[in-house]
């Protein structure tokens, strides 16, 4: 341990403070601290830092929404306009799937925070009848697919799952997959990696203590992405396996279509590089980044950046005319991610998130702010838009595809456990009636598709379809055919069909 060189280096680097309590540290705490900062490079984070504010001020002063343009039609695909190519694309995306050339990419680097949890999301019981958590849900629809694809083209295939956890997360989501036998997947098919962390810093660019011999570090945003596949060589690994595209999603949406073969089949037959799966924006004060141009280039443009001029404009079909609401879903060409790795991941500046950072005084008592005294600096996965030189937008039904979990359960609470639960089992239960089957209950009365709200039973009927039965709807004609009338709670998995007669949730 040679303290003088590292009191040295933080001196150099106006990080000195970080040394200040070192006298009254026990010798496990020092040698902690001396590692942990050791390895820091404070020349960069000193750089991030300004490259991160000098942005962050600049975003604030320029006006985004005169040189924002919408996507155009030509760049966009549509479940509900493009009808008549949702089959082609379909088969595209399965065929590529059964030639092994599919990967997918988990962002699961998050720390919850506002779901309160302490453990990764992934790990979440969301209270569905089979209780199944949000890994085993994306696990079972990965598996689903991959025997879609075998079936359709006679080739035994898989998809590889790249997860990315953070330092926090990664011994927990590991031991998690391990004890549930990786939910069916073959574990070499399952491969973890760990992003970056970086230092949370007051608004003078000092590192913030969390405690006497502790600096406040948090994940460096879900574009920390980048650069941990380059740091764990991620890429190579994916040409090893012979991969050509890679569908790149969130942890918290209970919805997600994980490797959507039609997605990915719009994209590849548009020749892109680079695809943004969107939900339509209805509502112009609704707190989401939409997908649009600016300057010439595609990028995200964050709900509070613009006008509610500028996001009350419409089209004159009648739609908001910027109403591509990302819900970070992508997908990329290898080729593509390759080049964002090796060449791009530097010019990615992080934007600034102002928080209440708990820290200590100079005297060494912990303080929990009740205003920003401080900035998180992170990277955002859709950062790279802009250096795609094809790019597409994908439009999906929200209903059908994106409900995520964000916030721990209260009252009229948006984003939460509740909200996510009943939006998989109305979806569900929409698929039965589409099937040709309906619900009755405990008296053998038929239950109305759309729940009535008169005697406050506006609920979903409980009902859940494993995905290792049906991966977005398919194949449940059959089984109707045969079982036409469902009592709720209703679960149709690989066993069986299980009915609970129950009364609401
Ligand atoms: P959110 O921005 O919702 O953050 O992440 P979060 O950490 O899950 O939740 P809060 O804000 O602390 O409450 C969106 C997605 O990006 C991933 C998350 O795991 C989630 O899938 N993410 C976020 C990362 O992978 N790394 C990060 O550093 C941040």
């Amino acid at each position: 341990m040679d303290l003088a060189v590292l009191a040295q280096r933080l001196a150099e680097a106006g990080q000195s403070h970080l040394l200040q309590f070192w006298d009254q540290l026990s010798p496990e705490e020092k040698e902690d601290l001396y590692s942990e900062l050791e390895s820091m490079d404070f020349t960069e984070i000193n750089g991030f830092f300004e490259n991160a504010m000098m942005t962050f001020t600049q975003g604030h002063q320029e006006n985004v929404d005169a040189r924002m343009e919408p996507v155009p039609r030509e760049i966009l695909g549509s479940v509900t306009r493009d009808v008549e190519s949702l089959k082609d694309w379909e088969e595209e995306g399965l065929h590529c799937i059964s030639q092994n050339k599919v990967a997918v990419l988990l962002l699961a680097g998050g720390q919850g925070t506002r779901l309160g949890v302490p453990y990764p999301k992934g790990m979440y019981d969301l209270g569905l009848p089979s209780h199944k958590t949000l890994f085993q849900i994306q696990a079972e629809r990965i598996l689903k697919l991959e025997q879609l694809a075998e079936k359709h083209h006679k080739a035994k295939c898989c998809i590889p799952w790249y997860i990315m956890t953070s330092g926090r997360t990664m011994d927990t989501t590991k031991e998690f997959f391990s004890k549930h036998k990786y939910f069916g997947l073959k574990d070499e098919n399952v491969i973890f990696f760990q992003q970056g962390m970086l230092p949370a810093m007051d608004f003078n660019g000092k590192i913030i203590l969390e405690g006497k011999g502790k600096l406040s570090m948090a994940p460096d945003g879900n574009g920390g992405l980048y650069r941990s596949l380059g740091a764990h060589r991620i890429v190579e690994d994916m040409e090893r396996r012979g991969t050509a595209y890679i569908y790149v999603y969130c942890v918290d949406n209970i919805l997600v279509k994980v490797a959507d073969p039609t997605f990915i089949g719009f994209c590849v037959r548009k020749g892109a590089d680079c695809g943004a799966k969107v939900v339509e924006k209805t509502n112009p004060t609704e707190a989401v980044g939409v997908v649009c141009k600016v300057d010439g280039r595609y990028q995200v443009v964050e709900y509070s950046e613009i006008t509610l001029a500028t996001a009350e404009k419409r089209s004159p079909d009648g739609r908001l005319l910027f109403n591509a609401s990302n819900v970070a879903n992508h997908f990329f060409t290898l080729p593509f991610l390759k080049d964002i790795v090796n060449v791009h991941e530097p010019q990615l500046r992080h934007h600034v998130a102002r928080k209440k950072i708990p820290h200590v005084d100079t005297r060494g008592n912990l303080i929990e702010p009740d205003k920003p005294n401080g900035i998180k600096m992170e990277k955002f996965v859709f950062d790279i838009f802009q250096f795609a030189k094809k790019f597409v937008v994908y439009e999906v039904l929200r209903e059908d595809e994106f409900s995520p979990l964000k916030n721990a359960d209260s009252q009229d609470g948006k984003d939460n456990p509740t909200t996510a639960r009943h939006a998989l089992m109305s979806l569900h239960h929409r698929w039965i009636l589409n099937a040709g089957g309906h619900f009755i209950d405990e008296n053998g009365t038929r239950m109305p598709a759309i729940p009535s709200l008169k005697d406050g039973t506006d609920l979903p009927i409980k009902c859940e379809i494993s995905p290792l039965v049906s991966y977005g709807g398919e194949g449940l004609e059959e089984i109707v055919k045969v079982h036409p009338e469902f009592h709720p709670t209703l679960v149709i998995d690989e066993r069986g069909i299980h009915e609970q007669v129950s009364n609401g949730l």
